[in-house]
């Protein structure tokens, strides 16, 4: 809404990809996408309209996202190889209240599967309905816990009651929606339970009873695809098995009928606060993919091909970021994340060449290369007749590369990393030799309220960033009970019993006296009293006479807090936090928050006292979030005052300001580095829970290395640094100006250092040597069923692409020859030809993308005669609007 009075402004190049956008999901509205078509399976993979099938699926979370973002998404996502989205089905945010059910908005989930469907791509539904995925409580609806009698994901007939009713209704609502494939819809599979081998044990026998019912309940919906069970290696005969991990090869269903599926990639991994950054190397997940294919499997799905974000309080736990970035090919905005994406969109295309052989062939003939190399051939009848032949030469040395003869011809294997050679003969990719660009995020600050502008560039370093507001208002949040609705109990409550989690927040009060003996005892010890809390989770604040003593964080820890009485009464105040509920686990339903254990004052003269013994006063959450202060309808209703630039501010404060959109289409986030802990809205939307918590200084020393297997530990970044400091604001909750923005503060910040950035990929890098394989899409499929197959005389090429809407604006760096230095740091070694930078410059500058051969041909000379060369360069990409006017 906001754009379309901007979009006016602009010249047709930045039309044109929502033109076409909106052109592709035209047929939204007619609801058959497809000719109706049946999924079955074989051992070998799944048979899709009568032909078994190599899939490449995109883990895609619809509610990570905003409907504005989805076809974005699933373009990029077929864009980049994938045949599947695939995506679970959030049950708490569809039933929020037990028979209120919510498909509206990020949880429209018809919509979503019809964006799939209009782009002609199948969809993979996971309902779960236990999802884990990160999300809070595992994606159950916290009013599950209340039902009488109630134990989760067991043989417990209130919970397969609520169960069966939840996925029964998600059945109904697609089949209704004529969504699945027999119906022309993209469903083609679909899932029960999830990870639920991980747990079964602590169940016993009506765990496995569990499994059985969960199975024949699916069934019985008469859904007419496949369901699926992960990680479940006693999935009935008639359901399938399947795996998820960082490697699936040699993964083996618990049945000689199924196909070899891998649900779960996992290509990055999530973030906890004060965690330090995950990222998976390109090579590595490249390699775990081939691996896959080569040893037999069928289906492969990214987990997460986009994470996206964690809005409101989603996030699970305890302690998950509000970022679900995952480091996924697509990042947290919808950006391509390079080079893995470009990387795997090559290797989807080298598999896609080997698809006529892979399906042809019931299993592939293994030949050993060498003590740790080995090769898979698939080979047989094409469908046309003549012959068809597929081969994955791999060497899972981490170490050495491997010099091999497979079928008469000499083939050098990178350590760790697999060939693939669509005909037996060519290489068509190799996942360790990375041709796809290198793409360097930057980030723009928005137009001051000056309405100046200027860059933050990584290299460059500008104190000038600009604010997003000169005039901010405060309110401060009432210290302990605030309201009517307020209650008081003999003893401690279970927390999720008392707020239902309808907020983070619980206050507890009682009253101490204190003899004047006491303080004479304290005194005398040098000691003051201390709350001691066998057990407590996520955060604790103490405070007596409200004033703060002292703030614990932890998951099922020990509390120890020193406090300070006076003579006589003395409140004192608990106050117990969550930062995402648990979301794995056996007995999640018992797992609850707030305290466990005993909990006790001690150091008194007369012995410690019992505190849940004492009777308490409770207040569920903030009044600003009662009077729903964050929302433009409400938030003029408080009572604001200005804030004084120079004034410090106290703890548990709100905040509220305006600012204008920054300009331009790239994603949008705000930098909450000054702030400490809290949450935030804009315009009423709940972009999350921020936290400027400085992640762990330990463990990022270590330089990234691919070879070898991968875990999470493995090449992470940020040490030492605030783990997140921005927070994506989707476009389209913003309008061009007056955004009210809100935050509630616990701690202590300063909101005149909040600025709004926009984010591009303003840098791409891209190297390819002249010994690479020949561009991909260069390749026929058809050419090699008929075995006519010839690209010896194709010389490699380098692709550079800016998003859309913008353009290469600058050649930085070009050399063909010997370049020497990585990304940002290219400089010019012995070899180079003279006119690399006019050449590169002429072909890419001013366009959203170009091919450069890497050959002698291309650069006019060959620069040095019997040296192998390379093609480095570096690119810079703008908007493709002319932006000189704005003024730099
Ligand atoms: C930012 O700082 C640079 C260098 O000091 C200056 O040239 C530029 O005008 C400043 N920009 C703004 C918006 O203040
Ligand atoms: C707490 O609740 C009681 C009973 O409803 C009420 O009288 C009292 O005013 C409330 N406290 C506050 C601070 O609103
Ligand atoms: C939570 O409340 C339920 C009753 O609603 C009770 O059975 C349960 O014991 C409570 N949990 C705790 C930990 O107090
Ligand atoms: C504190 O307790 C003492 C002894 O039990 C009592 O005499 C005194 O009045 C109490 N003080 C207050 C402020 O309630
Ligand atoms: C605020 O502080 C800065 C430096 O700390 C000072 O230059 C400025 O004059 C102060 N402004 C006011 C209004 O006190
Ligand atoms: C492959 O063979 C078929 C049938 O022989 C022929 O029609 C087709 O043109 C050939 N395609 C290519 C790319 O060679």
């Amino acid at each position: 809404m906001a754009e379309s009075t901007r979009v006016s402004s602009l010249p047709w190049r930045t039309l044109l990809p929502p033109i076409i956008a909106f052109l592709l999901f035209l047929p939204i509205v007619s609801g058959s996408y497809f000719k109706p078509f049946n999924v079955s399976y074989d051992h070998r993979a799944l048979i899709v309209a009568g032909k078994r099938r190599m899939l490449v699926s995109a883990g895609i979370h619809y509610p990570r996202a905003t409907p504005e973002m989805w076809p974005d998404l699933i373009t990029k996502s077929k864009e980049g190889g994938a045949d599947v989205i695939q995506t679970y089905v959030f049950w708490s945010g569809h039933e929020p209240v037990k028979g209120q059910y919510n498909f509206e908005g990020r949880y429209d989930l018809v919509k979503f599967v019809k964006l799939v469907g209009s782009s002609r791509l199948y969809l993979h539904l996971r309902i779960g309905p236990y999802v884990c995925a990160e999300w809070n409580f595992g994606g159950f609806p916290l009013w599950l816990r209340d039902v009488h009698g109630i134990q989760f994901r067991t043989d417990n007939e209130p919970f397969k009651k609520e169960m069966q009713k939840f996925v029964t209704k998600i059945v109904d609502l697609m089949r209704e929606a004529k969504l699945f494939c027999w119906q022309g819809g993209p469903i083609i599979m679909l899932q029960i339970e999830n990870e639920y081998g991980d747990v079964e044990k602590s169940y016993g026998q009506k765990g496995k009873d569990y499994v059985k019912w969960a199975a024949s309940m699916a069934l019985g919906l008469g859904a007419g695809v496949p369901w699926v069970m992960c990680k479940q290696t006693d999935a009935p005969e008639n359901i399938l098995d399947a795996c998820n991990g960082y490697y699936c090869d040699g993964f083996k269903p618990n049945s000689k009928t199924k196909p070899v599926l891998w649900t779960e990639n996992w290509d990055g991994w999530y973030t906890r606060w004060g965690g330090s950054l995950p990222h998976r190397p390109a090579e590595d997940l490249a390699f775990a993919v081939a691996r896959f294919y080569q040893r037999g499997g069928s289906f492969q799905n990214y987990y997460m091909y986009f994470g996206g974000t964690n809005f409101g309080r989603t996030s699970g736990g305890p302690f998950y970021i509000t970022s679900y970035d995952y480091d996924a090919p697509l990042d947290e905005y919808g950006l391509k994340s390079e080079p893995k994406w470009g990387h795997l969109k090559d290797l989807h295309a080298a598999i896609k060449l080997c698809e006529p052989a892979l399906v042809t062939a019931d299993a592939p003939q293994y030949r050993k290369l060498g003590s740790n190399q080995e090769a898979h051939i698939y080979h047989g009848d094409g469908e046309a007749g003549g012959k068809v032949c597929a081969a994955f030469l791999a060497n899972i040395d981490e170490h050495k590369s491997a010099y091999v003869k497979f079928n008469g011809q000499s083939y050098t294997l990178p350590p760790w990393s697999v060939s693939i050679l669509p005909d037996c003969r060519h290489v068509a990719f190799n996942t360790a030799k990375v041709g796809a660009q290198t793409s360097v995020k930057t980030v723009e600050s928005a137009r001051s309220p000056l309405g100046s502008m200027s860059i933050l560039q990584k290299s460059v370093r500008q104190d000038n960033v600009s604010y997003i507001s000169k005039s901010w208002m405060a309110l401060q949040e009432p210290i302990g009970i605030w309201g009517e609705n307020n209650f008081t109990s003999q003893g401690l409550l279970e927390h999720l019993n008392v707020t239902k989690d309808r907020s983070d927040y619980l206050w507890h009060r009682t009253r101490i006296n204190v003899s004047e003996d006491d303080i004479t005892f304290f005194k005398k010890n040098g000691a003051n009293p201390t709350v001691s809390i066998d057990s407590m989770r996520d955060l604790l604040r103490v405070f007596v006479n409200k004033q703060l003593s002292g703030s614990v964080v932890g998951h099922w820890v020990k509390a120890v807090q020193p406090v300070r009485f006076v003579q006589g009464n003395n409140d004192l105040l608990l106050l117990t936090q969550t930062v995402g509920l648990q979301n794995y686990g056996a007995f999640l339903e018992k797992d609850g928050a707030g305290f466990r254990g005993k909990a006790r004052l001690t150091g008194f003269k007369n012995g410690d006292i019992d505190l849940s013994k004492l009777s308490w006063t409770y207040q569920v959450g903030l009044k600003g979030e009662a009077e729903k202060i964050y929302t433009v309808e409400h938030n003029e209703k408080a009572a604001w005052s200005a804030l004084e630039p120079n004034v410090s501010t106290s703890i548990f404060t709100w905040y509220k300001t305006y600012f204008d959109s920054p300009e331009g289409t790239d994603p949008v986030v705000l930098d909450l580095e000054s702030m400490g802990k809290g949450q935030a809205w804009v315009n009423g939307h709940h972009i999350g829970r921020y936290w400027s918590i400085i992640s762990q200084k330990d463990g990022c020393e270590k330089p990234c290395d691919y070879r070898g297997a991968y875990n999470s530990d493995k090449c992470t970044t940020n040490c030492g640094k605030p783990t997140q400091t921005r927070y994506h604001v989707p476009r389209s909750w913003l309008k061009p100006s007056s955004n009210l923005l809100v935050l509630f503060e616990e701690t202590r910040g300063n909101p005149f250092k909040i600025s709004a950035k926009t984010v591009t990929a303003g840098i791409l890098c891209g190297q390819v040597s002249e010994s690479h394989y020949p561009p991909l899409r260069k390749w026929s499929k058809q050419e090699f069923i008929n075995g006519t197959m010839s690209i010896n005389s194709v010389a490699p090429e380098l692709h550079l692409h800016c998003e859309d809407g913008h353009v290469i604006s600058s050649i930085e760096f070009a050399s063909y020859g010997t370049p020497r230095g990585s990304c940002e740091r290219y400089s010019t070694g012995k070899c180079h030809a003279s006119k690399s930078l006019s050449i590169v410059s002429e072909a890419c500058q001013a366009r959203n993308n170009c091919f450069i051969e890497v050959s002698n041909t291309a650069f006019h000379s060959d620069p040095c005669r019997g040296t192998s060369k390379t093609l480095a360069v570096m690119a810079r990409c703008s908007p493709s609007q002319d932006r000189s006017y704005l003024g730099f």
